[in-house]
């Protein structure tokens, strides 16, 4: 098993818990955590045992304050273009990777710290989480994707907001933008996320990872093209184990085994 230093990945029963762990800077995202995000979620997509994906930072008071500001602060025009191209880089690759992921949001979610929940299919967040795209107040925009995947989640104009003004925005009202899926109590965070986990591992592995491919991929084609998609990865389906142990265990009227083939 692969040693980190900047993040502690823990799998049992079928969860991989993915903690970015700089607690003393609010789990600032440097170059070294990147790097280890991005070989964590190689780990995770060749385990055949692991079904879903959580990510959280490691405390209560942050997920993620952002980007590492005193290791960007020297940087110079390429160095910038090259540290957010590998910020979008891990998190294009989290976003795609082949089982589902959660964040569970506790505390500060900013800058770098918001793109990642972002790149995450779901968002569970504590009382206490905290949404914001602060780069404007810095003299930089985001970087790791946030004004390309906030727009897309919460609309054109909410996020033109968020990101011009850098404020903050609170847990509810970041629920109510649909900025986080649900809202639960600090102390229940990893419990509520896990339990969203289970619900999803009850269903059929293949069936999950294909909504996925459909829904990530048809968000970047036409309807059309992505209704096609739809019908393809649908109909490959009929040609796995689990779809017909799906279907003969409605019929039988016992819950379904699913063998992942
Ligand atoms: C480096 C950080 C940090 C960050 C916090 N720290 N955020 N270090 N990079 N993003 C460090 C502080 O310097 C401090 O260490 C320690 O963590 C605790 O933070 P405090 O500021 O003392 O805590 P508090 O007063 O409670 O304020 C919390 C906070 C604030 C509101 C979250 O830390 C803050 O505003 N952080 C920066 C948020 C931000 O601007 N994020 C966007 C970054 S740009 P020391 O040792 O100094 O006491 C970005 C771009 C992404 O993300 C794209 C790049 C390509």
């Amino acid at each position: 098993m692969t040693e980190y230093n900047t993040l502690t990945l823990e799998k049992a029963e079928g969860i991989a818990t993915l903690t970015i762990n700089r607690p003393k800077m609010l789990n600032a995202l440097s170059q070294e955590v990147l790097e280890e995000v991005s070989v964590a979620l190689d780990e995770v997509e060749k385990d055949g045992a692991i079904r879903v994906l959580i990510v959280t930072g490691s405390g209560t008071k942050a997920f993620v304050a952002g980007a590492d500001i005193k290791e960007m602060k020297e940087k110079n025009a390429v160095e910038g273009t090259i540290f957010s191209s590998l910020g979008n880089a891990v998190f294009s690759k989290l976003e795609q990777l082949r089982q589902p992921t959660i964040a569970a949001v506790n505390g500060f979610a900013l800058g770098g710290g918001c793109e990642l929940a972002l790149a995450c299919d779901i968002r569970i967040g504590a009382e206490n989480a905290k949404f914001g795209q602060p780069e404007v107040g810095l003299g930089i925009i985001p970087g790791f994707g946030g004004t390309q995947r906030l727009p897309r989640l919460v609309g054109t104009g909410k996020a033109k907001e968020l990101i011009y003004t850098g404020a903050n925005v609170a847990a509810a009202e970041a629920y109510r933008i649909g900025l986080l899926n649900k809202v639960v109590a600090v102390e229940d965070l990893l419990e509520e996320t896990k339990a969203m986990a289970e619900k999803i591992i009850k269903n059929s592995p293949l069936g999950v990872e294909g909504s996925k491919k459909s829904i990530n991929q048809g968000m970047q084609m036409s309807i059309q093209q992505g209704l096609a998609l739809e019908s393809e990865v649908f109909g490959a389906l009929f040609a796995t184990e689990d779809q017909k142990e799906g279907m003969t265990a409605f019929v039988e009227k016992r819950n379904a085994q699913f063998e992942n083939k």
